[in-house]
């Protein structure tokens, strides 16, 4: 009896710690590798439209790949990490207004998917390609640090 209800206080004090313990770490870095993919898929672009790697054709899986990313940035901010950012360079101002932070990313996702109608064209150029960056370009103005 006695052990059974030093358990129970052991058990209850544990999940008052819980919550202290759980903090937004892998939330953090999930979103880092998102917008790393991000980065690096479009480097490849970039890449492979000034002739240096890769073939034309690769402008079509590539393209694919970044508008499959861009359904993901607006759930890795689902939660609000403002009171528990670390170093991230996800500015708190995030939360604040998420409308128009997901209003961005929406941009974003058309732009990834207007790039990929051209490129199964086959007639993306550098133009398209600056369109493409300029919506990163305005979310990062905002909402990254
Ligand atoms: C809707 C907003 C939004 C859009 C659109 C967006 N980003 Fe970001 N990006 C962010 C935020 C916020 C961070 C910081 C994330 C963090 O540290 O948690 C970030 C981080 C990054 C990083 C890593 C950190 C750094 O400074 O190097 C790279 C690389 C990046 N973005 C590239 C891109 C590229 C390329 C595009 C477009 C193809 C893009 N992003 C579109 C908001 C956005």
């Amino acid at each position: 009896m006695k052990k059974s209800l030093i358990l129970m206080g052991v058990i209850s004090l544990s999940l008052l710690a819980s919550p202290a313990i759980a903090d937004n770490t892998e939330i953090r870095k999930y979103r880092e590798m998102l917008f790393e993919s991000v980065g690096n898929i479009t480097k490849m672009i970039g890449n492979n439209l000034k002739g240096d790697a890769g073939t034309a054709s690769d402008l079509i899986p590539l393209a694919e790949a970044l508008n499959a990313h861009a359904q993901l940035v607006v759930p890795a901010f689902k939660t609000n990490t403002a009171t528990d950012n670390g170093d991230s360079k996800a500015n708190p101002k995030i939360w604040d207004n998420f409308d128009d932070f997901t209003k961005k990313a929406e941009n974003f996702k058309s732009e990834a998917q207007n790039f990929l109608e051209i490129a199964k064209k086959n007639e993306i150029n550098q133009k398209n390609f600056k369109q493409l960056t300029a919506s990163c370009g305005s979310c990062h103005k905002a909402y990254k640090d």
